[in-house]
Formats: structure tokens, sequence, C-alpha cells
């Protein structure tokens, strides 16, 4: 065979949609060729351990779904999805504090679905969006491609800074129709690992019903808390909230089960939307997620799932701790996946990543998680879901020689006076 099938004439270059050509690839996603590399420890990727679900559990399930509802499993559905299933979905709701009906609930394709719909749903180009920054990129992709003006408002230990989205909201106006909502990761942010306090909570609702934005609320890690007391939804203190929900965290990210808790106006509107895109959701994965959490242990599982989350983000803080410099500075998560490190202003991670690479370790470098790419140079997400306390242990060992080493080399240069420390690079 000659080897020409390697080369591909790419003519359609001119056609592509402007949204498009502005769409950045997902650094996560290029990241993965390299995590599965076996000498590696990834620190990227934001995958739950599936091996922590019991095989039975999954196989009861799946052969429930084949065995007592074959027909309606492999037939098409509603595009909201089955009322069976979003009945179920109320009950994983209500455990969280807020109170649903089937009718207000949506099945989407995981999460990332659902982000995909609202903004389609709602994103003119030049229309304004509201994230903390940095924000998951996931979200930021998905809203990307709608072309909105995406500004960013910093958080702190305690989530979204109040303060600074006040002087933002001024700054747009009330009611301005331009503003389409806001995006918040209320529970340890993807990538921030915070948590916004139940008073900052309240005080964006007020902020909400005064300036007149709708709040979307992105809940993927609220049930893996490892330390502290459970705080309340923002859809619980008000039923204006779009609350996004998934099976991804707390059953399995394969199924591609996520849902819209939201007001009928709104969910008429992205039912619309969800016919054009794929007429409905998978009736078979719908059912196998009623099973598991009709039938099966699933309250135990989840347990374990916290457990050994809580050793290994233990097992990451301890390691920072011990070996990270004192230049470099990070979060403490109560829950979630991830840790947001900074590093001095002049450093910059994705130039890092290399030498990490070499090391054995991969990370996500901060950059990604902003709309422009060019904030956040200076920091990087880590993840400690999926590798055992050893491996991160050893993992944040390694990064913090090549973190030294970089460091050593900036050192000279700002004792030589080349550069200066406070500057980004
Ligand atoms: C904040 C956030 N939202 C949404 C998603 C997407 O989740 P799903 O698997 O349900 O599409 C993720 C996935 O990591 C996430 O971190």
């Amino acid at each position: 065979m000659a080897s020409s099938a390697h080369i591909i004439f790419d003519d359609t270059a001119e056609r592509v949609a402007t949204r498009v050509t502005k769409m950045r690839p997902s650094a996560v996603r290029n990241l993965f060729a390299a995590a599965t590399r076996d000498d590696i420890i990834s620190l990227s990727g934001g995958m739950p351990d599936v091996s922590l679900l019991p095989a039975a559990a999954v196989k009861k399930a799946t052969r429930a779904a084949l065995e007592e509802s074959r027909p309606q499993a492999l037939q098409y559905g509603s595009t909201d999805g089955r009322v069976e299933t979003r009945a179920v979905l109320c009950g994983l709701m209500r455990d969280i504090g807020v109170r649903t009906k089937p009718e207000d609930l949506m099945l989407t394709s995981g999460a990332q679905e659902a982000l995909d719909l609202i903004a389609k749903t709602f994103i003119n180009p030049g229309d304004i969006i509201l994230t903390e920054g940095p924000t998951y990129l996931g979200a930021l992709q998905a809203f990307s491609a709608y072309e909105p003006d995406v500004h960013c408002v910093p958080f702190d230990a305690e989530g979204m800074r109040m303060d600074l989205l006040e002087a933002e909201l001024k700054t747009i106006g009330a009611h301005n129709p331009r503003l389409k909502f806001l995006y918040t990761i209320p529970n340890f942010q993807n990538p921030g690992g915070v948590t916004m306090s139940p008073a900052r909570r309240r005080r964006l609702i007020e902020l909400a019903n005064e300036y007149g934005f709708m709040v979307v609320e992105d809940d993927p890690y609220g049930r893996l808390r490892y330390d502290g007391g459970h705080v309340l939804p923002l859809r619980a203190l008000s039923d204006k909230v779009v609350y996004l929900g998934t099976v991804s965290k707390v059953f399995a990210p394969g199924l591609r089960l996520g849902w819209i808790v939201a007001p009928a106006g709104v969910l008429a509107k992205i039912n619309l939307v969800k016919q054009g895109t794929d007429l409905c959701g998978s009736a078979f994965n719908q059912i196998v997620v009623e099973h598991y959490f009709t039938d099966t242990p699933w309250q135990r599982t989840l347990q374990k799932f916290v457990s050994t989350y809580k050793v290994r983000r233990d097992a990451m803080l301890t390691a920072l701790d011990r070996y990270f410099p004192p230049e470099v500075t990070w979060t403490r998560p109560e829950g979630g996946f991830f840790v947001w490190v900074t590093l001095p202003a002049y450093m910059d991670t994705t130039s890092l990543l290399a030498d990490a690479l070499e090391a054995g370790v991969t990370f996500v470098p901060g950059d990604g998680f902003w709309p422009d790419g060019k904030r956040g140079r200076n920091c990087m997400r880590i993840a400690f879901c999926y590798e055992s306390p050893e491996n991160i242990d050893e993992a944040i060992r390694r990064l913090a020689e090549v973190i030294e080493d970089q460091l050593e080399l900036y050192r000279a240069f700002i004792a030589a006076g080349a550069i200066r420390e406070d500057v980004e690079m």
C-alpha cells in the first residue's frame, strides 16, 4: 500500500463557519493521548474512577434494561426523556434539598449537552455571559460556538466574589437584554476547587433578581464532599435558577446522562432546540440509570467514591505541603476532583508541561480555563480523582522538582535584573 493515505488535502478550510474558526481545542482532550502512556502519572483529566463501581450493580441495571424494557429501550423516546427516569432523578434532587417534579426536568446527553443546548437557545453573537474566572473549559467551548462576550468574575476561597460581580453588573446595567446568563459551578468548582459560601449564594440570587439575569448552576461534583456540611444549591433558593445535574461523577460518564431543571418556559425552548440536535437521548441508558438508582445499593457505592477520593485529596494536599516551594500557592478543596495551583506571575505552565511530561507527569495548564486563553498562564489544574495516593505523592514530588528547576532559572534572571518578579511573561 502506498502511504498516500496519510496525506490529507483539506479544501474545506475556507468554507468553515466563522464560529468554528474561533473555537479552541480542549487542552484536556489533547492531553488524553499522553495520559494513557504507561509511564505517565496523570493529574490532568477529571475522570471518575469507574473501577469502584460494583460489577454486579452495573450488570443488574443493564440486564433489567434489556430484559424488562427491551422494546422501549431500543426505541425512540420523548425529547424530554422518560418520565420514569425523571421521577428517579427528582429523588436525587430531593436528597440535596431541591423539590422538583418530572415536568421540571429534561434529560440530556451529559451536562455537556445541556451547556450546548442552553448556549444555542440563548446566545446571539456579542451577547454577554458571566462566569467565574477561571471556569470549566468544556463550558467555554460550548459557549464559544455561539460567539458570546464572556466576562469573568474572580473567585476566592468562598467562591465567586459578589463585590466584583456587583461592580461588573453596574457596568453592564440592570435588565440589559444582552446579558443572557451567569454560569457558575458553586460546589468544588472546576478548575478552582472552591465552594461558594451560603451567604454568597443568597447574595447571588438577590443580584439576579435586582439586575434581572438568569443563573445557570452546574453541579456535577456536589455529592462528592469530603469535609464540612452540605450547602443548599442555588436552585433550592430560587426556582428561576437553571440547574444542571449529571450521573457522570456519581455513577458513570459512559452513560452520558445529565439533566436540566428549569422553569417551564425555558424548558420548552430548549426542547425545541434539542429536537434539532438529536431528537431524544438514549432510552436504553435512561432505563439503566433508572434501575441503578432504584434497584442497587448506589448510596453505598457513592460512599466508596467519597472515601476513596478523600484519601486521594488528602494525599495531594499533604504532598503539596511537603514538596512545593514557598512561592507557589494552591486551593484546598472540600470535595470534587481538582486543586488549582498558582505559580509566580512570570512563570508559564504550558512550557512547564513539556518538562513535566519528560518527568512523567501531566496536568492542565491554566490558560485553557479562560475565554481569551491569555490569562492563567502561571496557573495549573491538578486532579486527584484518578491516581492512587502513592502515585499522587510521586507525581507531586516530580512536579515540585520541575517547578524548582524553572524557579532557579528565574531567580537568577531576577537577581540579574533581566526580568521583574511581578510581570507575567
Ligand atoms: C463543571 C463541569 N460541568 C460539566 C461537565 C460535563 O459533564 P458530563 O459528563 O455530564 O457531560 C464536567 C465534566 O467534567 C464538569 O467538570
